[in-house]
């Protein structure tokens, strides 16, 4: 009787540590894809921007609202990477974590640089706007030499 009642209570145990382990494994997938899916939309901001400020296209009108998409994504860069979001389909570095003070900077760094090209649309200072436009492309530069894992050759 005692070992049936041992043996059952193992089985919920064992059941319930299966289901945690699984829980949290599906939902760091889950944040990988949420941050690859924002970085993603920020990079397709910054192409349709490219084209317009190198004359390419004619959809100034349109600028200002890429400029804040990208600028509100942004402010959220810390928060796309709670801790222990670094293994499975990700080329999130450990570095992002353990020199926490460093990602800080460059995050702070690239806000600071979307708010600042987004406030040169807002004035339509169209003279200081490819070298705003460029400090954001520098600033994506910076987080992902340190922080993501490069591409295989
Ligand atoms: C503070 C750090 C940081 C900044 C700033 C940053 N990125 Fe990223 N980015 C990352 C990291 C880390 C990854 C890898 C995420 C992963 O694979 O989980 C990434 C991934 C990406 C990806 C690949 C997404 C995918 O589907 O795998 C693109 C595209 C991208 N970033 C574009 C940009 C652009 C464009 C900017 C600048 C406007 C930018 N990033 C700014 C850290 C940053």
């Amino acid at each position: 009787m005692h070992i049936v009642k041992a043996t059952r209570s193992s089985i919920c145990l064992l059941i319930v540590a299966i289901w945690a382990i699984t829980a949290t494994a599906a939902e760091t997938e889950d944040i990988i894809k949420y941050r690859q899916g924002v970085m993603t939309s920020i990079s397709g901001h910054m192409a349709a921007v490219s084209q317009i400020v190198r004359g390419k296209v004619d959809y100034a009108d349109d600028l200002m609202y890429h400029a804040e998409s990208i600028d509100r994504s942004m402010q959220t860069v810390e928060s796309l990477f709670p801790k222990d979001t670094d293994f499975g389909e990700t080329r999130a570095l450990d570095a992002i974590w353990s020199q926490a003070d460093k990602f800080k900077k460059v995050s702070d760094e690239a806000k600071a640089a979307t708010s600042a090209f987004r406030d040169t649309v807002k004035a339509n200072d169209k003279a200081a706007l490819v070298a705003k436009f460029k400090t954001v492309v520098d600033s994506c530069k910076a987080c992902h030499k340190d922080f993501r894992e490069q591409k295989d050759q």
